[in-house]
């Protein structure tokens, strides 16, 4: 697997079932990803688009069955090189195929509870703009039976690591109060809107980033805040654009990230490089 070590991290090119084997058990604090939707984009005929080898997308062809394997497999991988305590948190919505709407975050509780992962939260990121016009069915048909909500909201499924709180690998034991003061959140604007399950954050505008699936930076940079310290590690094991790392970069913390394809580990890998060169010395 082909790596690029970056000042604060490093970003494994491949499969990242196989790249999880290879971290030690009990090693990264929090992990927070987007998994490829289940038939929803195939990024290899992105990638192949971008380059202008294809004008169009096709979805991938594979079994819900085939898709729950998938993730249950790397999930399973993250919770082994999860420190006790430490947190996976997974932006994921239901995804439409053939003419179903698949209800994907629902199912993915149980198979999570089932490797051993705690359900903890379900925190609803709402957007500013719906992509789809479903809601204009009724508009067309005012009766019963014909409402189909234009879908504003993602979900954020946060699942620990339970660990006891005296054990001593807890990711909570050993925090110094100094630890403590250098992170804490700022509570300026709590009660008007982070005390809520619903957060309310600016999707990626269309031409803003390469990859055709980003989540925002400031999603990314809500729940490292919230789930991790300074200098702890934070992964994303579908990195894409690299939106997570980046994030993690401009809190201070170590990352680990995986992506398949080349493109987006360069473009990923390029961004790092660009904002880190432009940090100013009071930053550091
Ligand atoms: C929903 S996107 C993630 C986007 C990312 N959160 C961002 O903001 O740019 C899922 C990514 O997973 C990658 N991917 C698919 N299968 C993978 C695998 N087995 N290992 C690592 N990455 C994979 C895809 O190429 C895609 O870039």
């Amino acid at each position: 697997m082909q790596d690029y070590e970056l000042s604060n991290g490093v970003i494994y090119r491949g499969d990242c079932l196989d790249g999880l084997r290879e971290l030690a058990e009990n090693s990264i604090t929090l992990g927070f990803t987007s998994p490829p939707y289940f038939n929803a984009v195939n990024y290899e005929e992105h990638v192949e688009k971008v380059q202008g080898n294809t004008d169009h997308w096709e979805r991938e062809e594979m079994s819900y069955d085939d898709y729950q394997d998938f993730l249950i497999d790397r999930f399973e991988e993250a919770f082994r090189v999860t420190k006790p305590g430490g947190h996976t948190i997974i932006n994921i919505s239901p995804v439409h195929w053939q003419d179903e709407r698949v209800p994907l975050p629902f199912h993915l509780v149980g198979w999570m509870e089932d490797i051993g992962w705690k359900f903890k939260e379900d925190i609803i990121w709402e957007k500013p703009v719906a992509k789809d016009r479903r809601s204009g069915v009724l508009l067309q048909n005012p009766y019963p039976g014909y409402y189909y909500p234009s879908v504003v909201a993602e979900y954020i499924l946060v699942f620990q690591k339970e660990a006891d709180n005296n054990d001593k690998n807890n990711i909570y034991w050993d925090r110094t109060e100094e630890e403590k003061e250098k992170n804490q959140i700022d509570l300026d604007d709590y009660q008007g809107e982070k005390s809520k399950n619903v957060w309310k954050i600016r999707q990626v505008a269309p031409g803003e980033n390469e990859h055709p699936a980003p989540f925002p930076r400031d999603l990314a940079k809500r729940v490292i805040e919230l789930y991790s310290y300074q200098d702890d590690t934070v992964m994303d094991i579908f990195a894409g654009s690299g939106q997570t790392l980046l994030a993690a970069q401009d809190l201070d913390r170590e990352f680990t990230g995986f992506e398949t394809q080349q493109e987006y580990v360069e473009y990923a890998k390029d961004r790092i490089i660009d904002e880190n060169s432009q940090m100013t010395l009071e930053d550091i």
